[in-house]
């Protein structure tokens, strides 16, 4: 292979949002193949200009994002199986996440840091009999609620946040789009029963240090 096949080699590599490192690797005639082969790794959490100092999912003015790695980089926190009524079916999953360092500091401190996050997931469901009884599973997204901890006060003006949160709620059909209201009229009555605990159910939580009783 000449120079030139290995600079177009290195162009496209770029081109493809590959990294500077393989791009460089592209540049050694023996590496070509292993850099074409290579998966473009999607970093969208830390896209630049997507976020702030604070939080990655947090703009300047408040703004929250959803977070979209959480399944594959997070910890899971627990689920719920929700039915609108005792004894009827299970018509809705939802499963929490946060950051790996969130239950780590939290377990040492007993506080949720700032900048944590919990990503609380909605799914429908379906369920049918099968051989370990009668199961339900999670099916295709509703909603995703998420908190961000705030522990300085910073978007007093912000009818998102408040009570030491960031407040959002996005839909599947537009995830880019916080839909709720502001936190005082979407969340915190529903919250209410949680505030000794910071407004969080963390009783729900096996991986979150328990309060002694
Ligand atoms: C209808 C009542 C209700 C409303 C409205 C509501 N929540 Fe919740 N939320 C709950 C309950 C109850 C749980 C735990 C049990 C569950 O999910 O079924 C919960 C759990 C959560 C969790 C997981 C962490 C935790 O607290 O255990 C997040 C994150 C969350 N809610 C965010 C929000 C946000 C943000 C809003 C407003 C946009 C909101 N919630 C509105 C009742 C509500």
């Amino acid at each position: 292979m000449n120079f030139r096949t290995v600079k177009r080699f290195a162009l496209i590599a770029s081109i493809g949002f590959v990294t500077v490192a393989v791009v460089a690797a592209a540049l050694d005639e023996h590496s070509v193949l292993v850099a074409g082969e290579a998966p473009a790794t999607s970093q969208a959490e830390s896209r630049p200009g997507s976020g702030t100092e604070f939080s990655p999912f947090v703009d300047r003015n408040g703004n929250i994002s959803l977070p979209r790695n959480y399944r594959r980089e997070w910890a899971h926190l627990g689920s719920w199986a929700v039915a609108t009524k005792p004894g009827e079916a299970v018509h809705e999953l939802h499963d929490v996440y946060t950051q790996l360092e969130t239950v780590a500091s939290f377990n040492e401190s007993g506080e949720f840091p700032d900048g944590a996050v919990l990503v609380k997931e909605v799914r429908a469901t379906q369920a049918n009999r099968l051989t370990t009884g009668h199961a339900a599973w999670s099916t295709e997204m509703k909603v995703w609620f998420v908190m961000v901890k705030d522990r300085e006060g910073r978007f007093e003006d912000n009818p998102h946040w408040g009570d030491g949160w960031g407040w959002a709620l996005f839909e599947a059909k537009d995830p880019t789009k916080n839909v709720s209201v502001g936190y005082d009229t979407s969340c915190l009555s529903c919250h209410a029963p949680a505030e000794a605990s910071d407004w969080v159910y963390t009783y729900a939580y096996p991986d979150l240090k328990q309060p002694a009783k």
